[in-house]
C-alpha cells in the first residue's frame, strides 16, 4: 500500500461535516478502490466549539484556513466554506501556491475566479477539481471533462437549482402563490443565505457557466448569461401553460451558435412529457446533447449532505488514484474568450395577456405581431366573469428581437390591460 492521501478541510457545515463521514464511514472502502487510504490531517471552521456531531479528535485543528491550506502535512486542500472571494479564495490561492491539489464545491468562487484559480493551478502542476459545485450529487463534471470526451457538444442545459424546482413544483401541484411556495421552501432551510442567489437564477447561473467553460471549450464567462429568476412567475402561469401542455422550469441553456456563445437561465416552458417537464421536487437534471452520443439525461439530488459530500469524494478518490485532469478538461491556457451571443437563438414563445373584451381587441393584437414578423401558432381565450379576457397565444418560432418588438407595440394598441407575460418555449 502507498503513503495516504492527506487531506485538509476547511469548513465543517453541510458539506464539510458529510465528507468527514463518509472518510471516517467508508475508509476501508476508500482505501481499496483508491490503492492508498485518504485520511485527514487537519481541519478548520469559524468556531472551535461547535457541537457538528462527529468526532474530530483525532485531527489537527486550524483557526485560520489559509494556514491550514499550507499546512506541510496536507497534500489536499478542501475547500468547503463556500464565497466568492474571502477565505475561500484566500486559501485556495495560498494552497496552490504551497503546492498542494485542491477540491471544491464553491460555484461562486469558480464562476467569477474559475479561470484564474484553474491557471494558476495548473501553472504550479497543481490540479483544481470541483465535481460538488455543479448539481450536487450528479457526476455531470466527470460525465463531461471524461464519459462525453470524444463528443462536440451541441447543448448543455438542465434544472440545476433545487430551490427554485421545489417552489415550482409546490406552486403546481399544491396551488400555492410563489410567495406561500417560497415560505415554505424557507422554512423548510432550502434557501441560501442570501435567497436571490436561488429565486434570482444567480446560483444556478453560476453553475452553467462551468459547464459552458467545458462543454465548448471556453473561459468562464458568468457577466455573459441572460439571467432571469423565477420571481414574476404566478400560479396562472403555471395553470395555463399546463393547459397548452408546457411545465415552467428555471432552465439554463448553453449552446454554441454562429454567433457566438449563448448561456441563458431563465423560466422557460418544456414539454409536459420531456424528462425535464417531469422533474419535481429539489431534485436536478442536466440534459447532454453531443454530436456521436445524441442525448444524455443525468438526474439526481442537487444537494444535500450526502450528495454534495458524494461528489466531493469523487475529485478526492481521482486525486488518491493519480488522476489529473485539467480544470475545464482542458489546458486553461488552452481556454478561448468566445463572444456571447447577443440574441437568443430563435423560439417558440408563450404570451399571456388580458384584453378588453370589445371588438376587434384580438384582432389589434394578432397584427402587431404579423407586423413584428411573428406567425402565431396556437391560441385559446378563457372563459372571464368581468371585462378583460385571458388570451394565450403561441407563437412560431421567432427570435427575440422581433419579440422585443411586438412587445413594446402592444400597449400602443389600447387594448392590454396590465403587461403581458412572454416566456420561451425550449425544445427539448
Ligand atoms: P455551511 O453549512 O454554511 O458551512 C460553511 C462552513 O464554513 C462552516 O463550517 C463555517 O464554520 C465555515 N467557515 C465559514 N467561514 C469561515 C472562515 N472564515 N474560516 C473558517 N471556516 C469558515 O455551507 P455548506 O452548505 O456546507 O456549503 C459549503 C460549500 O459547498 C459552499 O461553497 C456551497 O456553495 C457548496 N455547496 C453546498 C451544497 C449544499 O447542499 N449545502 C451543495 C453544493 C455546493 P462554522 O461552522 O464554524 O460557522
Ligand atoms: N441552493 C442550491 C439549490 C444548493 O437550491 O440547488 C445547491 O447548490
Amino acid at each position: 500500500m502507498t503513503d495516504p492521501l492527506r487531506l485538509g478541510i476547511a469548513g465543517l457545515g453541510t458539506v464539510g461535516t458529510g465528507v468527514i463521514k463518509i472518510v471516517q464511514r467508508q475508509a476501508n472502502m476508500l482505501s481499496a478502490r483508491c490503492s492508498r487510504p485518504i485520511e485527514i490531517a487537519a481541519v478548520s471552521a469559524r468556531s472551535r466549539d461547535k457541537d457538528r456531531g462527529i468526532s474530530l479528535s483525532n485531527y489537527a485543528w486550524e483557526d485560520d484556513p489559509v494556514k491550514l491550506a499550507t499546512r506541510d502535512d496536507i497534500d489536499l486542500f478542501v475547500e468547503l466554506m463556500g464565497g466568492e472571494d474571502g477565505p475561500a479564495k484566500a486559501a485556495t490561492e495560498a494552497a496552490i501556491g504551497a503546492g498542494k491539489d485542491v477540491v471544491t464545491a464553491n460555484k461562486a468562487m469558480l464562476a467569477i475566479h474559475g479561470q484564474a484559480l484553474a491557471e494558476a493551478a495548473e501553472g504550479a502542476g497543481r490540479v483544481l477539481r470541483f465535481e460538488a459545485a455543479v448539481a450536487g450529487g450528479i457526476p455531470v463534471i466527470k460525465a463531461l471533462t471524461e464519459g462525453l470526451a470524444g463528443n462536440a457538444i451541441d447543448r448543455v442545459m438542465g434544472v440545476m437549482n433545487g430551490t427554485c424546482n421545489y417552489i415550482l413544483t409546490r406552486m403546481e401541484n399544491a396551488g400555492l402563490t410563489y410567495d406561500e411556495a417560497f415560505a415554505e421552501a424557507d422554512g423548510l432551510g432550502y434557501l441560501e443565505a442570501d435567497p436571490n442567489l436561488d429565486v434570482g437564477g444567480i446560483d444556478a447561473a453560476h453553475k452553467l457557466t462551468l459547464l459552458a467553460a467545458i462543454a465548448y471549450g471556453t473561459r468562464v464567462d458568468f457577466g455573459a448569461i441572460a439571467l432571469e429568476g423565477i420571481g414574476a412567475i404566478t400560479i396562472e402561469d403555471i395553470r395555463r401553460a399546463g393547459d397548452m401542455g408546457y411545465k415552467i422550469k428555471l432552465l439554463g441553456v448553453a449552446q454554441m451558435t454562429g454567433r457566438g456563445l449563448e448561456q441563458r437561465m431563465s423560466p422557460c416552458l418544456v414539454p409536459a412529457a420531456s424528462p425535464l417537464g417531469q422533474l419535481e421536487g429539489g431534485t436536478n437534471m442536466v440534459v447532454i446533447e453531443g454530436d456521436s452520443v445524441g442525448q444524455v439525461v443525468l438526474r439526481g439530488a442537487g444537494a444535500g449532505e450526502g450528495p454534495t459530500a458524494s461528489a466531493v469524494m469523487a475529485d478526492v478518490c481521482d486525486i488518491a488514484r493519480g488522476l489529473r485532469v485539467p480544470t475545464f478538461g482542458m489546458p486553461a491556457t488552452a481556454l478561448e474568450a468566445a463572444p456571447p451571443a447577443s440574441a437568443a437563438s430563435p423560439a417558440r414563445y408563450y404570451l399571456r395577456m388580458e384584453l378588453t373584451d370589445k371588438p376587434g381587441a384580438l384582432a389589434k393584437v394578432a397584427t402587431v405581431l404579423g407586423e413584428a414578423g411573428i406567425s402565431i401558432d396556437r391560441m385559446r381565450q378563457y372563459d372571464h366573469p368581468g371585462d378583460n379576457a385571458p388570451v394565450l397565444i403561441v407563437t412560431h418560432k421567432t427570435a427575440r428581437p422581433n419579440l422585443d418588438d411586438a412587445l413594446a407595440r402592444l400597449p400602443a394598441t389600447g387594448v392590454l390591460e396590465g403587461a403581458p407575460v412572454a416566456l420561451r418555449i425550449e425544445d427539448v
